[in-house]
């Protein structure tokens, strides 16, 4: 089987550090075409040396990583230190990465790479905002039947907000953004709350991160130390979502997921509501069904693939 080659658009966030390096530890599965940062959890110049740091940590200094854009299309941007902390890495101690950031815009690397692969062979994998895959689309409309499939953490239905009562963080800071993408025709798949707050960082299974006994071990084990006491404190959960894994977990092993493919709409227009993804689960409307909606996981399957794959470092 060919590696499915792939772009992911990241704003790491302790949760996207994860995701990274389950795509860099399944070479057999997955080929990075590069890293593209957004502004999202935290500011832009700390997304991207946050994604070189966790390149470095997996041993990957030639892995490309790319600065996107700075701030959502027409919103100022919202961030996230409440829950990542003021670095977005918050948890070990960390050292300054030494790999160079690329000179090209993330959104170029995104429009130039999808115009030069063969059509329909480069998946985008967005772990933040969609204002980078917004922007290409905007700046480059000839892209959208050249992707072959945007696979998504983002949005929430019957798990509502977690920003604001009605949206989830990532398409609350650019709604517009996630709008342009749901209407550019391109299959999507959402990993959404309803399922990520299914796979829940349990002690056992971050003890099962720390006995691995390596430093990527010890690293996940420390950020998801820090990143859980967010959401165990405002859910009362045994552990916080690992949410950004999901989306490279499925790109892997879909069947270990389950989903409707139904009709997704952006909510624009109401403050109380915007940003908040519509899905219409029930086939209510008439509206076409224009995403795969995920709900549900095996999540024992997850974590113990994930940690095979962590130990491979
Ligand atoms: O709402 C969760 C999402 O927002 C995750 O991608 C997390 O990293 C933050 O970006
Ligand atoms: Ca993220």
């Amino acid at each position: 089987m060919t590696p499915r080659k792939i772009i992911i658009d990241t704003d790491p966030g302790q949760d996207d550090a994860v995701a990274i390096l389950l795509a860099l530890a399944s070479p057999d599965e997955i080929e990075v075409l590069g890293i593209t940062a957004v502004a999202g959890n935290v500011p832009l110049p700390l997304t991207q040396k946050n994604a070189r740091i966790v390149c470095e940590l997996a041993g990957r200094p030639d892995i490309k990583v790319f600065a996107g854009c700075d701030a959502p299309l027409s919103h100022p941007l919202v961030t996230a230190e409440h829950v990542h902390g003021k670095t977005g890495l918050d948890g070990p101690p960390m050292t300054d990465p030494t790999m160079p950031l690329q000179d090209q815009n993330g959104v170029d690397f995104i429009v130039e790479t999808l115009r030069a692969e063969v059509s329909g062979t480069v998946t985008l994998c967005p772990l933040g905002p969609l204002t980078n895959i917004a922007t290409a689309l905007q700046r480059a409309p000839d892209i959208a039947e050249r992707v072959q499939e945007i696979i998504l953490m983002g949005g929430a239905y019957f798990e509502v907000g977690n920003i604001t009562p009605t949206a989830e963080f990532n398409i609350y800071v650019d709604p517009e953004a996630a709008d342009i993408v749901m209407k550019s025709g391109i299959k999507i798949t959402f990993l959404p709350l309803d399922v990520t707050h299914k796979a829940l960082t349990t002690q056992p299974r971050v003890d099962a991160f720390r006995a691995l006994g390596n430093t990527v071990g010890e690293m996940v084990a420390a950020w998801t130390g820090f990143f859980e006491r967010f959401d165990k404190e405002k859910y009362g959960s045994a552990g916080a979502p690992l949410h950004d894994p999901c989306v490279i977990a499925y790109l892997m092993w879909p069947e270990i997921f389950q989903g409707r493919h139904i009709n997704v709409e952006i909510a624009l227009s109401d403050p109380l509501t915007l940003g908040m993804t519509v899905a219409d689960w029930w086939r209510v409307t008439d509206r076409p069904a224009n995403a795969t909606f995920i709900r549900d996981m095996d999540d024992e399957a997850f974590y113990t693939r994930l940690t095979d794959r962590l130990a491979r470092f």
